[in-house]
Parts: structure tokens; C-alpha cells; sequence
């Protein structure tokens, strides 16, 4: 499906999930109302959707129901943008009522749903956005991550550029908010602490897709090396401009996985032989990504990435707070016991979460090989998060 369509017939169940929902009860004990914040359209639009469909996946294999309680979904697009995010979020909990909040992908948009959860005492998983404060500073009993923080995948790539790469100086390049600017952070402290020096820092507003003028200016640094955070649509672009820019066969580019997840089809070419470092790979073996991957392209007819795997570990965590309250939703205390005591049966290999509700989990190196993200190694194995801040 081309992404025009994808995202229309998206905008058609949206419409449809809300007419069908209306302002349905929260009261309602043998449902939960699950509001879904995501990116339904914009440069992240793939990776909303695509955290939705896991999403909806884990809950159809266990029937629609989680412990005998019915999944109800609000959907409410929230364009990637931090300033009407505040808004939105205060939407899903006061007017439609919903009982946990589901969201989001940008770090941005998830700080004010953060806040809005905490000041609520509203349940938040969030299935993607990787801002550190969110396991740090501002972590909460409340607040769960399915995704990553995003230091993590950077520091994997940092010590992997050095230590299995060779490489001994770096450019970073990447959107300037908080994801890339943590992206960075990470790569540079595995890369640094394993002798490799990084020389610039480039970045362009997000969500800006003007490469032209940082490709000259890598050109003329010559670095080793290019570190990259870019995702979605914005991810697609660089890929494509880097290789024509000819920079490609001289100046190898490295990434936090996003660079190269869901957008390989768009990439084509360009994209072959690039590293990354990401908790997935398309060929892990991990029996239950294999009939994950299976189930996933039976039900949605394409194949899954991280986002999908992601939206699905969501909706695991969601499970374990149910099966502990004995799918009694209003034991708060029991439901947040389960939520973050579990360790996962996750697609992505071994799941745990810390003690600030934030994946511990494989960082593996990839490299696009035939159109796939082909597992190299683990970069770092069980990588946790600093979690600089947390009180829990
Ligand atoms: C983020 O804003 O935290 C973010 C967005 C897209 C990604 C990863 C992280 O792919």
C-alpha cells in the first residue's frame, strides 16, 4: 500500500473509531478506554500507524479482551506537534475519558503527555518517544515505556563505530529537539569512551529535510565517519541525499536504527550497506519474532518493524498491569505491580523494564543487506538507560 493510502484508509478507521465510540463511559468496569496519541499524519505518519497496528495485533490475539476487559480505542492525531500536544492530551483524559494514554513518537509531544499524566494521575505508555527526562527526571509510578530511551541506541552505535568498526573521528548530523540532541549524546559516549573522537555536531530544525548545505560541510570535515539520527519520512530524504550528494563509498554512514526502520522501500539503493544499531533486526533468531512477523504481515499484509514491535510490547505491558489487578482495572496498585515488575516475551529478544519503567534490552549492530536489516552482533548486550534523576 502506497503511504497516500495507507494514511487515508488510517483518516477512514480514525473517523470511524470515533463516531463509534462517541463519549462512551469510562465507568464502565469490564472496559478499558485506551486513548491512542500518535502521529497520524506528517513525517512520522508510518510510524504512528505502525505502532497502532501492533498494537491492535496483541489485543486481537488474545481476543479483543485482556483479562475478561474489553479494549476500547479513541484515536486523535497528534501531528508530531509539542505545541499543541498540552491540548491534546488534556482532550483524551477530560472529554473522551480515557483510562490509559497511549503515545506517542516524538520526545516533544511525550513530555506534555508526561506532564498531563502525572498531573491527572492517568496511566501513560509510551510506545516510542525516547526523551530521557521522561525515565529520568520526571519518571513516574504512573509512566511505562515499551520503546527505548534515546541514548540507548546511540550509545550502541557509538561502541560499535569504534570498537567493531574502527573508526576513530565522527560528524553527528541530525534533527535539533530532544531526540537527536540525546542521539547524539549517546553515540558520543560510546564512541568517545572507546577512543574515538567526535569533531562536529551539524543539525537542521526538525522537521526539515534541507540536507544540501551539511553535506557540504561533512564533505569538507572528511570525518571517518557520519552518525545520524533521522526517522520516518526526514530518514527516507537523507538516506536518498547522502548518496547522491557521492558521499556514500567515501564516508561511511552509521545511524541509530531508526534511520534505515520502516523506510528501507523508499530508500531502495541508497540505503545498502549502511550500519545501525537498534534493539531489532529483521532477521533475529528469536522464535517469537517469527511468528510475530508471520501473524503481523497475515493480519496487515506488510511486514512489521520496530514501531510495530514496539506498539505490541505496549499493549503486553498493559496486559501484565491486568493479569496482576485480575483484569480488575481500578486496582491501581495491583495494575501498577504488574506493569513494572514483568520481564517480556518481546519479538526483539529479551525484555526487561527498570526500576524507572525503561526498556533493558540487546542493542544489536545491522547492516541493509537485500532490502533487510541484517543482524551483525549485539553491540551491547542488556543496555539499560542512566536514568540520571529517577526517584522510584
Ligand atoms: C523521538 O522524538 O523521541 C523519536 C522520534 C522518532 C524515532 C525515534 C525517537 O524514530
Amino acid at each position: 500500500m502506497s503511504f497516500k493510502t495507507q494514511a487515508l484508509s488510517l483518516l477512514g478507521s480514525i473517523s470511524l473509531a470515533l463516531t463509534a465510540h462517541g463519549v462512551a463511559q469510562a465507568a464502565d468496569s469490564n472496559k478499558v478506554k485506551v486513548g491512542m496519541m500518535l502521529p497520524y499524519s506528517g513525517t512520522y505518519a508510518d510510524l504512528g500507524n505502525n505502532i497502532d497496528q501492533g498494537f491492535q495485533l496483541y489485543i486481537e490475539e488474545q481476543g479483543g479482551t485482556l483479562e475478561g476487559v474489553e479494549i476500547e480505542y479513541v484515536r486523535l492525531d497528534d501531528e508530531s506537534n509539542p505545541s499543541k500536544a498540552p491540548e491534546n492530551a488534556n482532550r483524551l483524559v477530560n472529554r473522551d475519558q480515557v483510562d490509559v494514554m497511549l503515545g506517542t513518537v516524538h520526545s516533544g509531544v511525550a513530555l506534555a503527555m508526561a506532564k498531563v499524566a502525572n498531573d491527572t494521575d492517568t496511566l501513560l505508555i509510551i510506545p516510542n518517544a525516547g526523551a530521557m527526562a521522561i525515565t529520568g527526571p520526571l519518571c513516574s509510578e504512573n509512566i511505562f515505556r515499551s520503546s527505548f530511551s534515546n541514548w540507548q541506541p546511540g550509545y550502541g552505535m557509538g561502541v560499535a563505530a569504534a570498537k567493531e568498526l574502527g573508526k576513530k573521528t565522527a560528524v553527528t548530523v541530525t534533527w535539533n529537539y530532544a531526540a537527536g540532541d540525546e542521539s547524539v549524546q549517546g553515540f558520543t559516549d560510546g564512541f568517545e569512551e572507546h577512543g574515538g573522537k567526535v569533531l562536529e555536531n551539524l543539525t537542521v530544525p526538525f522537521p526539515d529535510v534541507e540536507f544540501q548545505a551539511l553535506l557540504t560541510q561533512i564533505a569538507n570535515i572528511k570525518p571517518d565517519a557520519v552518525y545520524t539520527f533521522f526517522a520516518g519520512g526526514g530518514a527516507v530524504k537523507f538516506v536518498l541525499d547522502y548518496a547522491a550528494a557521492g558521499l556514500k563509498d567515501t564516508i561511511p554512514l552509521y545511524g541509530a536504527g531508526f534511520l534505515t526502520d520502516g523506510t528501507l522501500q523508499g530508500q531502495g539503493e541508497a540505503a545498502e550497506g549502511l550500519y545501525t544499531a537498534l534493539h531489532y533486526a529483521d532477521d533475529l533468531d528469536v522464535q517469537k519474532d517469527k511468528d510475530f512477523r508471520e501473524a503481523y504481515e497475515k493480519r496487515f499484509n506488510r511486514v512489521p518493524d520496530v514501531y510495530s514491535v514496539q506498539g505490541y510490547d505496549a499493549a503486553q505491558i498493559l496486559h501484565a498491569g491486568l493479569k496482576e489487578a485480575n483484569g480488575d482495572f481500578s486496582n491501581r496498585e495491583a495494575m501498577v505491580k504488574g506493569m513494572s515488575e514483568s520481564t517480556y516475551d518481546s519479538p526483539r529478544g529479551p525484555l526487561a523494564l527498570s526500576k524507572s519503567h525503561n526498556p533493558v534490552h540487546n542493542m544489536y549492530l545491522r547492516k541493509v543487506e537485500d532490502g533487510m536489516n541484517k543482524l551483525q552482533g549485539i553491540a551491547v548486550a542488556n543496555l539499560g538507560d542512566p536514568a540520571k534523576g529517577c526517584r522510584l
